[in-house]
């Protein structure tokens, strides 16, 4: 099973053609998604391993993606820190935490205990997918976690993260010592669990400047890494915005770094040398575009990504709603086919 073309590109061996897998490949632009989605609520979906693992296979199903991520959210495992979480359909914290009181009482729970619908979910996908289909299992980084819980909910700006650290840098360490901490365990229980890859989502790196981000971001990834590292199956880090933080993002430990579509492959490649992979960056947004468009822009990110060992294509950011279904798996086909040796 660790043969599949996905896990092969991963530790950058060559491969019979480039996989293919897309970042919230599951969702509202699926009408098997939207049919689940009008009898149960997102929390309901996240925590029942029957839905959890219909969804999740529903587009390995419709695209032929190499990879299966498993279908559940970054704050999924912040309730058993005890941050009260709701989606409207964006995360809302019930009870922001902005103190070192609330710093404190937050607890680092047991993954067996806290979300043992995740691994019962991953224990059941990895017996239902095929073969070749890799596993994935994530978590968000600590940094982009942090922002959320510390903000209470999704925002244009986010501010409040930032100054817990210029007014409490030692409860802004504490918090993100917790969320890591509680992270590791998880990626290395979902692991355990049957996870073959696991990737962790820092959607707002982009929001640091370099030193801010060497600073505040990158040791807690670098701790995450070195704890899953253990378990042998390859991390991919996943920056979004991420430009300004490129000869940093090696630093991680990652053995794959994801990159939106802002930044070439090529440029990234040359920067990052050759002891790690890369994942991306197709722009969501070119889904939207005619066929014979969203094939040249595809074509453009495999010639930016080579011929070097080591890519994963995707997209820079996750599948936006309303992409038509038929486009997205025209991509997989398209890559598959332009790749095949
Ligand atoms: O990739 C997959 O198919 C797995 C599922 C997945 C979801 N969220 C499902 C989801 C994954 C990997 C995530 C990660 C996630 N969640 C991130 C990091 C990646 C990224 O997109 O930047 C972040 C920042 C979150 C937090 C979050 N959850 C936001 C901002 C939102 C609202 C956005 C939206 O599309 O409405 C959610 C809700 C959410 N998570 C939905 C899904 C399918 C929408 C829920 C619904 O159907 O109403």
């Amino acid at each position: 099973m660790s043969d599949s073309v996905f896990l092969r590109a991963c530790r950058r061996e060559p491969v019979p053609y480039t996989p293919v897998w897309f970042m919230r490949q599951a969702g509202r632009y699926m009408p098997e998604y939207r049919a689940i989605k009008q009898r149960s609520s997102f929390l309901e979906m996240c925590r029942s391993p029957d839905l959890a693992v219909e969804i999740t296979l529903q587009p390995v199903r419709a695209l032929g993606v190499d990879a299966a991520i498993l279908f559940s959210d970054i704050l999924i495992p912040m309730a058993a820190m005890g941050i009260e979480v709701e989606f409207a359909p964006g995360p809302v914290v019930r009870n922001p935490i902005r103190d070192r009181a609330a710093v404190d009482a937050l607890r680092v729970p047991e993954p067996a205990e806290s979300v043992p619908f995740v691994l019962e979910s991953l224990r059941r996908l990895r017996g239902e997918l095929p073969p070749q289909v890799a596993l994935v299992g994530f978590c968000g980084a600590p940094w982009t976690l942090a922002n959320y819980v510390v903000e209470g909910s999704g925002a244009k700006e986010f501010v409040r993260m930032k100054q817990l650290c210029f007014e409490d840098p030692v409860s802004a360490e504490h918090l993100l010592a917790k969320l890591a901490a509680t992270n590791a365990a998880y990626l290395c229980a979902q692991v355990a669990a049957g996870a073959q890859a696991v990737q962790i989502f820092d959607t707002w790196a982009g929001i640091l400047d370099a030193d801010d981000y060497a600073r505040w971001a990158l040791p807690q990834v670098q701790t995450m890494v070195r704890a899953v590292r253990a378990t042998g199956a390859p991390v991919i880090y996943f920056a979004r915005d991420s430009g300004a933080l490129l000869p940093l993002l090696t630093q991680t430990g990652a053995d794959v770094i994801s990159l939106d579509w802002r930044v070439p492959l090529d440029q990234a490649r040359m920067q990052f040398g050759t002891d790690v992979a890369v994942q991306g960056n197709l722009d969501p947004a070119v889904l939207f575009a005619p066929w014979d468009e969203v094939a040249r822009r595809a074509d453009r990110v495999l010639e930016r990504a080579g011929r070097e060992p080591g890519h994963i294509f995707n997209l820079g950011h996750g599948v936006l709603q309303g992409t038509p279904v038929d486009t997205v798996r025209r991509v997989v086909e398209h890559v598959h086919a332009r790749t095949a040796t």
